[in-house]
């Protein structure tokens, strides 16, 4: 561990030196993160990889977390120089299609999360004056709103808002980008999301109705991360109308948007 710094009330930025071998992972996919030498999978943890670069021999890995129980209060306690154990990049990431030109991010919370990194690597392969990324950016309160900085850097537009009206607009995030979502072009268009459930659910009712593809990170307890446990299942429908349950660490996190049904 190379930080580990509240950058927000509960919000903590960590960054890790991992070993040269840690593959390079793609936006929307996570690591399972437990205290070295610790065997019980049950207590790791799910995280997105929020950043990620290589420096000499090193694969630096960046996660943001909200402290939320107490394995994340754990992580809270973690200082610099101490070792945890990374287990990935796991999961299926964001599909990007460079073909379609306007990209939105609709980022809810600490879903903001996995959509930076989505962000920076849009910017990366949209070449200027090609393309364009707008995100979405909601959360509770103004003090809450992390991970900005990196959407606005990456974006050629960041619509902010919080419940409470601290930041921007007051409000849903998803009401914001129905306010808009007129002006989008659904041929040209696609959208990556990332939040708690009720809002995926809104986001689901907002585009149900219209031919814009979304894809979103769900969000899901887990504890082995790898398909063992089937203890992050949850219902997707397929196109034909039935419905399965699926892993969400081995066939998500990402998943069509219209397709995730409910928790199980
Ligand atoms: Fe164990 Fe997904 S976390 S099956």
């Amino acid at each position: 561990v190379t930080a580990n710094r509240e950058i927000a009330p509960g919000f903590f930025r960590m960054t890790l030196a991992a070993a040269p071998e840690f593959a390079n992972p793609a936006p929307g996919q996570f690591v399972m993160v437990r205290d070295a030498g610790v065997r019980d999978p049950l207590l790791a943890r799910p995280l997105s990889i929020h950043a990620f670069f290589r420096q000499r021999t090193e694969a630096v890995v960046t996660l943001l977390y909200r402290v939320v129980g107490r394995g994340t209060s754990k992580l809270a306690r973690v200082r610099i120089g101490d070792a945890l154990q990374l287990l990935g990049p796991l999961g299926r990431p964001f599909a990007i299609d460079p073909v379609r030109k306007t990209h939105i991010i609709v980022a809810g919370g600490i879903g903001v999360a996995p959509l930076a990194f989505l962000a920076r690597r849009l910017r990366q392969i949209i070449p200027p004056g090609e393309g364009t990324i707008v995100s979405y950016c909601g959360a509770s309160r103004a003090d809450t709103l992390v991970g900005l900085e990196h959407m606005e850097e990456a974006c050629f537009r960041t619509e902010i808002c919080t419940d409470d009206g601290t930041r921007g607009t007051r409000g849903p995030v998803t009401e914001l980008l129905a306010a808009d979502l007129d002006g989008y072009d659904p041929r040209d268009t696609t959208l990556y999301a990332c939040g708690p459930f009720p809002m995926v659910e809104r986001l689901g009712e907002i585009l149900r109705t219209t031919s814009f593809p979304c894809q979103v990170a769900v969000e899901e307890r887990m504890a082995c991360g790898v398909g063992a446990c089937l203890g992050c299942t949850i219902e997707v429908k397929e196109n034909g109308g039935a419905s399965r349950y699926v892993s969400v660490c081995r066939e998500g996190p990402v998943f069509d948007l219209h397709t995730v049904l409910r928790r199980e």
